[in-house]
C-alpha cells in the first residue's frame, strides 16, 4: 500500500505511522514550574541526537490547558531545565500512570507512587526508581509545521549536563548492563517492547 499522510488516505482503522518508526525510546521527563511544582510525563517522540555535547530531544503535542501547551514544555521553557529518566520494565505501570492528563498543580511523580531524588546540577528532581537520569539544560524549542492547532508539535532540545547511572547496572568490564536494566520502548497503538535477553545482538562495524 501507499498513502500520503496529508490526505489521510491510508484506509486503515488507525493511523499506522506510530507502528512504522519503532521502537521509540521513552524519555520520561521530569520538570518543575517556577513555583516548584513537580511534573513527570513520558514522551516517545524522544531520542538522543548527538554525542558532543550529548543532546536529547522530545516533541510535545498540543496540551489540553488554556495555553495549549503540555506542562513539560511550559515548565522547560519557563525554567530552562529538565531531567530525562530511563523508563524500564520495572517502572512500566508508573510510567503509564504518569501520562494521565491532570492539571499543572498535580505532581505526577508522587501521584504515580514514585520517589523523588534531588538532582545535582538542575532543580527538577530525578525518579529514584529509574536506573539512569540525564540532567538537561534547555537549548531551544522548534515549532514544527502543523495541519491545525490540534496537531501542534514543538521539539525541545536539551544538552545533557549531568549523567547518573545506578552502579548496579555497570558490569565488571565497565559496560552498561542493558540486559539487566530492561529499558522499554514504544511501538504503535498501545504496544511496547522490552530490550533484554535474546533481543540484544552484537555486530562489529566494517573496518
Ligand atoms: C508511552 C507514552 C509516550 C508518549 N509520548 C508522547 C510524545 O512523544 N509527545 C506527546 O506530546 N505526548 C506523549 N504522550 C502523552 C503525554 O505523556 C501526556 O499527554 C501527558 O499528560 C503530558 O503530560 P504533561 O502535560 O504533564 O507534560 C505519551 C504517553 C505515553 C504513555
Amino acid at each position: 500500500m501507499f498513502y500520503e499522510p496529508v490526505k489521510q488516505d491510508h484506509g486503515l482503522p488507525k493511523n499506522p505511522f506510530n507502528s512504522l518508526v519503532i521502537p521509540r525510546p521513552i524519555g520520561w521527563i521530569s520538570s518543575i514550574d517556577p513555583e516548584g511544582v513537580v511534573n513527570l510525563a513520558p514522551y516517545s517522540f524522544f531520542n538522543a541526537v548527538c554525542y558532543r555535547p550529548p543532546t536529547v530531544m522530545f516533541a510535545s503535542g498540543a496540551g489540553s490547558h488554556d495555553d495549549g501547551l503540555k506542562d513539560s514544555l511550559r515548565n522547560v521553557e519557563a525554567t530552562g531545565e529538565f531531567v530525562c529518566n530511563l523508563s524500564t520494565w520495572a517502572t512500566r505501570e508508573a510510567m503509564n500512570q504518569s501520562s494521565a492528563s491532570v492539571g499543572p498543580d498535580v505532581d505526577e511523580l508522587k501521584m504515580s507512587g514514585l520517589n523523588a531524588l534531588p538532582s545535582i546540577l538542575v532543580k527538577p528532581p530525578r525518579v529514584k526508581e529509574a536506573p539512569v537520569h540525564l540532567e538537561c539544560k534547555h537549548i531551544r524549542s522548534v515549532d514544527l509545521p502543523n495541519w491545525s492547532e490540534k496537531d501542534r508539535y514543538v521539539v525541545v532540545f536539551g544538552e545533557v549536563i549531568g549523567v547518573h547511572i545506578d552502579d548496579q547496572y555497570i558490569t565488571e568490564e565497565g559496560l552498561v548492563d542493558v540486559d539487566q536494566m530492561k529499558p522499554i520502548g514504544r511501538l504503535g497503538y498501545d504496544d511496547y517492547t522490552l530490550v533484554g535477553g535474546e533481543t540484544i545482538f552484537t555486530m562489529k562495524r566494517p573496518g
